[in-house]
């Protein structure tokens, strides 16, 4: 089967979050199977390229008055999937990938709409796929432009599209007018269609046309089917729950594994954990804590800055947390709020707390081996890739049991000697406080520690499981495509 993912994010190319890692893996897990994969992304300033080359020269993308012109270049071959960049410097050749600490950069419904073209104009001449498989708001006119204006050309009868939610908090919101600029019709502005509380909705636009939904945990695709949730969208998956899933993401341990790690300073297994605490010397170096107490537990987070992430529970605890023998490392960037929140924390308890306000994909592999515990208290996760990381690290999750961390970890059981983590439900501070005094009275035992330690370290979050199903649903898609009467839209 011939696929293509269109994504805005992709591993090694472009990166602001999980999207990235699994745009990056799933296509090689496919292509392993034996499938045929195209993946076509944004070339930003940040996209490296060895030997870009050209294949597509000019691609004419209509706006409301006037033309631009794109051209797409390829990235090569990788593990057998190639990858394509649509190449617009006056979109993509900017500081970040979506705007900075204040704020979105205002034309991105402009940007990811030329992306979105451009990827149906590029496939006529590239090779058109059976399968378009799009990931959020920004590839969402992908489904929406084949079911719409190209509705008629022949070049897309038999395709079929599946989209992936990986996130219900970024719809990809903008003011009506957006449509006649973007060169697309009001007949799309109808609650049934993009319309949502008089704004321009993208992700919902998708949710709509798309032959199959997914999203990135199953207990995440039932969450989003809830007023608390769903974003408002609920009533739009709910009607058609007969077609979205739960898929949870994998990981690819040849980046994240303590075996193999390019970014640590030893390497540790099972079998052999003494590599970890050279590890934790090193990471807390980093940090620039100064002749630690190396019996104290670390623990880390590594994040988005994003009020989904949960961190005002970690403010209102932080002055009881201070009572407690630890030391939180924490690395992160985005809303300015939480930036300052941290800094502010590091500056209030400076023996407690050390910060790093930054991307640093080095220094958050140091944590992952570095800290014992991990700490992911977030207000809703669709999956979460680090505590899964965390867990192959032995590096002990303590999560909030909502979407895939929910799925991920189970609760540490001492007498039985069963769990790979720590869970509390409720969100606020008390209880996730509770949740930690108990990882630290666990961590206090050193034997049942390390069992702890392993029983995570020897769980496969893999991507074969995970990709298999995917591909039951594109043959599912095809074959609803190629049979017009049982299509789904
Ligand atoms: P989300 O996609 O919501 O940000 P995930 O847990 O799925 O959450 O994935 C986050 C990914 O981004 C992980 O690979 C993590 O290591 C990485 N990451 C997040 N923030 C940073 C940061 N400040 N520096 C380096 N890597 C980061
Ligand atoms: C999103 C979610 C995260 C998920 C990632 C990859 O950014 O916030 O939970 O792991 O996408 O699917």
């Amino acid at each position: 089967m011939h696929i293509a993912f269109a994504a805005s994010e992709c591993v090694p190319f472009s990166k602001t979050g999980g999207l990235a890692d699994v745009v990056g893996a799933l296509p090689r897990a496919l292509a392993a199977a034996g499938h045929q994969v195209s993946v076509y992304l944004p070339r930003y300033r940040q996209t490296k390229l060895s030997d870009a080359q050209t294949v597509a020269r000019s691609i004419t993308i209509p706006f409301d008055d006037h033309y631009r012109f794109c051209s797409v270049v390829t990235g090569g071959n990788h593990s057998g999937v190639r990858f394509y960049f649509v190449d617009y410097p006056p979109f993509f050749d900017r500081d970040a990938l979506y705007g900075t600490s204040s704020g979105d950069y205002p034309d991105n419904a402009e940007r990811f709409a030329l992306f979105s073209r451009a990827v149906l104009e590029a496939s006529k001449i590239l090779g058109i796929p059976q399968i378009f498989h799009c990931h959020d708001w920004q590839s969402a006119l992908v489904p929406i432009l084949l079911r719409t204006q190209y509705a008629e050309d022949p070049a897309f009868q038999d395709v079929a599209t599946v989209f992936t939610i990986h996130n219900m908090g970024y719809q990809g919101l903008f003011p009506p007018d957006i449509l006649p600029l973007l060169s697309l019709p009001w007949d799309l502005f109808t609650m049934s269609k993009m319309e949502f509380f008089g704004n321009v909705n993208f992700l919902k636009g998708a949710l709509v046309y798309s032959d199959f939904i997914t999203t990135v945990s199953r207990k995440y695709s039932q969450e989003i089917q809830t007023a608390e949730f769903g974003f408002g969208l609920e009533g739009v998956l709910r009607d058609r729950a007969a077609t979205v899933t739960g898929i949870l993401n994998g990981v690819d341990y040849d980046e994240w594994s303590p075996q193999v790690d390019k970014f640590t300073v030893a390497k540790y297994s099972p079998q052999d954990l003494s590599g970890k605490a050279k590890c934790k010397q090193d990471l807390l170096a980093a940090f620039g804590v100064t002749s630690p107490d190396l019996r104290l537990p670390v623990i880390g987070i590594v994040s988005r800055f994003a009020a989904q992430k949960g961190f005002d529970l970690i403010a209102q605890i932080m002055d009881r947390l201070a009572r407690e023998e630890l030391i939180v490392v924490a690395l992160g960037n985005g809303d300015r709020q939480y930036e300052e929140m941290f800094a502010r924390l590091q500056k209030q308890f400076p023996q407690r707390i050390a910060v790093k306000i930054a991307y640093d994909n080095a220094l958050a592999h140091k944590i992952e081996a570095g800290s014992d515990m991990f700490l992911m208290p977030s207000k809703y996760e669709p999956c979460g890739l680090n505590q899964i990381y965390s867990l192959k690290y032995g590096t002990v999750p303590i999560v909030r049991a909502t979407g895939g961390l929910d799925d991920t970890i189970e609760p540490w059981d001492a007498r039985t000697g069963q769990g790979t983590g720590f869970k509390f439900s409720e969100y606020n501070g008390e209880a996730l406080l509770l949740t930690i005094k108990q990882a630290l009275k666990a961590f206090r035992d050193h034997a049942s520690w390390q069992t702890l330690m392993r029983n995570g370290m020897n769980k496969d979050f893999s991507w074969n499981a995970s990709a298999k199903e995917y591909v039951r649903i594109y043959e599912k898609v095809k074959q609803a495509r190629a049979t017009p009467a049982m299509a789904a839209v």
